[in-house]
């Protein structure tokens, strides 16, 4: 077919999805909406190739690896995410989307520029970050008072907010004032690594937006899938009380994180029937046969990543929320590979096991402390960022605690 006058290839094939995203960089090359780039900056991660991509993604990798999981994300998502729960008055209605995205738009900034939530910088940051998000799922029209171009204005807002932190940090780190528990991305980059200003500002960006949407929107769609699950949303509750009466009230440890059986099966269930990425861009960068298809250099392809968790061959009765289902599939078997969330290959996203922490240390805490019900009907869909109409309205009860 041909989107945008280029001859593109559209893909529900697992195999073949799975075959362009090993294939990165050999055969197929991201190919980034140039509207996306555009508002994302010309140095964002997300629409890089090559050797620069490398160096970002090098640096992302080790922002997020499992030393700083453990030791530096576990304790500090527990506490935003006990900030954000406290804040819930029983009998209350409120959106749990936008408590989702606050709880991971906090966590982000922490971590990337040690900005904290009640900070004047951090309330204007996230003012313009809604700005700029709207214009991205805006029709991308440069002009006056459009969505796009007021996304535009409120990138440059953002970057001189993040330049600012930026440029204090170096100051810092030259005079030798630099804090040690300001251990955060800006840390990194400004000491470890050779991108100019323009590109760490772009990364910042792009890890934001990266480890914020989604995140939050896995967030949302557990508690959405839950409310209608009260089995699942009970066998949940009973790990997460079991696991405090082993302990005691101190905070989680990464043992008790994996300890976590059924809450896996829960979040793997949830990015399957929530599909929060339903699909990537790729173009063809060298003439490829598959499977007696010819396959010319230049196209574009766009693999449906969500297809195959919608797959009745893949998964019986794919449409049902069922996360026992993920109790009887291994980490080896193909049905595991069949989940492409994260997409695959050397652009497999770098935040996965972060996400999976988010989740799962929210959910603990959720489930102990409130029941909940939609407020008002309403359901996910993609805008093109998952989404719900009404924003996920919901009443809490708050959870009695035996004496
Ligand atoms: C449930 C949550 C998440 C989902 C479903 C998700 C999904 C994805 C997908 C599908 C990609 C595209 C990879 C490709 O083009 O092949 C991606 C890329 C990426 N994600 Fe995530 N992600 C999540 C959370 C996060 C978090 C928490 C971060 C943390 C900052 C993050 C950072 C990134 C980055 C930096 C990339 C670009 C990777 C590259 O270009 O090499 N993601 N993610």
């Amino acid at each position: 077919m041909s989107l945008l006058g280029k001859p593109t290839i559209v893909s529900a094939d697992a195999d073949f999805n799975r075959y362009i995203l090993q294939s990165e960089g050999k055969m197929f090359e991201n190919s980034c909406p140039t509207s996306i780039a555009e508002i994302l900056g010309r140095w964002s991660m997300l629409a890089l190739e090559g050797e620069i991509h490398r160096e970002m993604r090098s640096i992302a990798v080790n922002f997020m690896g499992n030393v700083k999981l453990r030791n530096y994300f576990l304790p500090d998502i527990e506490q935003q995410a006990l900030k954000i729960l406290h804040s819930w008055k029983d009998g209350s209605t409120f959106s749990a989307h936008e408590e989702g995205k606050k709880f991971a738009f906090n966590l982000m900034v922490k971590h990337l520029m040690s900005m904290d939530p009640g900070m004047p910088e951090t309330v204007k940051l996230r003012k313009e970050y809604i700005t700029f998000m709207k214009g991205m799922a805006s029709i991308p029209l440069n002009l006056p008072y459009t969505a796009y171009r007021k996304a535009l204005q409120s990138r440059s807002a953002i970057l001189k907010i993040m330049g600012k932190r930026l440029d204090e940090r170096v100051q810092k780190i030259r005079e030798g004032s630099h804090e040690l528990e300001e251990d955060d991305l800006l840390a990194s980059v400004s000491t470890q690594s050779n991108l100019t200003r323009d590109q760490i500002l772009d990364l910042i960006l792009s890890l934001l937006f990266a480890g914020h949407e989604t995140s939050s929107a896995a967030i949302s769609l557990a508690i959405y899938f839950l409310e209608s699950s009260p089995k699942a949303l009970q066998q949940l509750r009973e790990e997460h009380v079991n696991i405090v009466k082993m302990k005691g009230e101190s905070g989680l440890t990464w043992e008790d994180y994996k300890q976590m059986e059924f809450t896996h099966c829960v979040i793997n269930e949830t990015l399957r029937l929530g599909n929060i990425v339903k699909f990537l861009h790729r173009k063809v960068i060298k003439d490829v046969q598959y499977k007696g298809y010819d396959i010319p250099c230049g196209w574009e392809l766009v693999p449906i990543i969500s297809a195959a968790h919608l797959d009745p061959t893949i998964y019986d009765d794919p449409q049902t929320y069922n996360p026992w289902r993920w109790q009887t599939i291994s980490t080896a078997t193909s049905k595991n590979n069949n989940l492409m969330s994260f997409s695959g290959g050397p652009r497999l996203c770098p935040g996965a096991e972060l996400a999976k922490l988010e989740m799962a240390v929210f959910l603990h805490h959720l489930v102990q402390k409130f029941n909940w019900e939609l407020a008002e009907h309403d359901y996910p869909v993609s805008f093109p960022f998952l989404g719900f109409p009404k924003n996920l309205p919901i009443k809490v009860h708050a959870i009695k605690k035996l004496t």
